[in-house]
């Protein structure tokens, strides 16, 4: 928990509609959504490991996780927002988050640009003192990792090219999660709103993510809230996972 600081995060694309001011969830209530700075890390970095623990990075620990959050702050393809509970004193909490790209390709260069030596050398210094993450990340990752990593396939691979029928941009919604205290209030909700309208405001024509396909409470959240299931798929990790999609202009329930 840190005190509030009124100070606005840099807003890497000049004139776009960032909420630099905490936008409360309702009258009265303690809950407000801001743009994530770097003082947000460690909390978003704990959130995304407890609530949304799938994949590599949430098993390569805090401080790879706050380092690829941290990817997401000064881009000007992506989002990072948090929801945070104030007290009486406006000292905050955060008890959500969601970090997303607004342009998957873009952003996925920059990362490939800029990032690669830092995500890389935060990676091995994890794995190097986790061998059994690093077990499982030489079975069925070291391949495709090294051929992006090397900066081969930068252009992206086939599967995240636009999809048919949409030739624009394509964001990526990556992680969002409420902390179960702050569940069921909004929070969840706005934060999606508030991405969507940045896609929106920067020309994407559609918006994709991925959550686990037994996972009910995430996927009665997305249909409830205006996307569409697309299909299912299975990762390295043999867990099956369902994409959704929307355009992100549109109104809730319409595509
Ligand atoms: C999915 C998640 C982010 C939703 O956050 P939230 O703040 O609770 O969501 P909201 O309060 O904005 O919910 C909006 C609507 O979605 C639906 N909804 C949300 N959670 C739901 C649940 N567990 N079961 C059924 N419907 C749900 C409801 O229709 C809700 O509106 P209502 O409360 O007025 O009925 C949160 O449950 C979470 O962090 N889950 C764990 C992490 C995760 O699965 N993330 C998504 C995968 S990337």
């Amino acid at each position: 928990m840190h005190a509030f600081s009124p100070t606005p995060q840099r807003d890497p694309a000049a004139g776009l509609p960032l909420p630099t001011a905490p936008v409360p969830l309702g009258s009265g209530a303690r809950v407000f959504i801001r743009t994530a700075t770097s003082g947000d890390l460690k909390a978003t970095a704990v959130l995304q490991i407890l609530e949304l623990p799938m994949g590599l990075f949430p098993r390569l620990g805090r401080g790879f996780v706050a380092r690829w959050h941290q990817t997401f702050l000064d881009s000007a393809h992506a989002v990072a927002l948090v929801a945070v509970r104030r007290d009486d004193s406006d000292a905050e909490e955060v008890v959500g988050f969601l970090v997303g790209s607004t342009d998957r390709r873009a952003f996925r260069r920059e990362l490939l640009t800029r990032h690669r030596f830092g995500l890389m050398a935060r990676g091995i210094a994890a794995l190097v003192v986790r061998p059994r993450v690093l077990a499982g990340f030489l079975r069925t990752r070291v391949r495709p990792y090294l051929c992006r990593l090397g900066g081969r396939d930068v252009a992206g691979r086939p599967g995240e090219a636009a999809p048919p029928g949409r030739p624009g941009a394509v964001g990526d919604l990556t992680a969002i999660a409420v902390s179960g205290s702050a569940r069921r209030g909004g929070a969840g909700r706005r934060l999606t709103e508030i991405y969507l309208g940045r896609c929106a405001a920067v020309g994407a024509d559609w918006v994709e993510l991925v959550t686990l396909a037994d996972a009910v409470g995430a996927r009665t959240f997305y249909s409830s809230t205006g996307w569409t299931a697309l299909d299912d798929d299975c990762t390295r990790d043999g867990l099956n996972v369902r994409r959704f999609g929307r355009r992100p202009g549109c109104p809730e329930g319409t595509r």
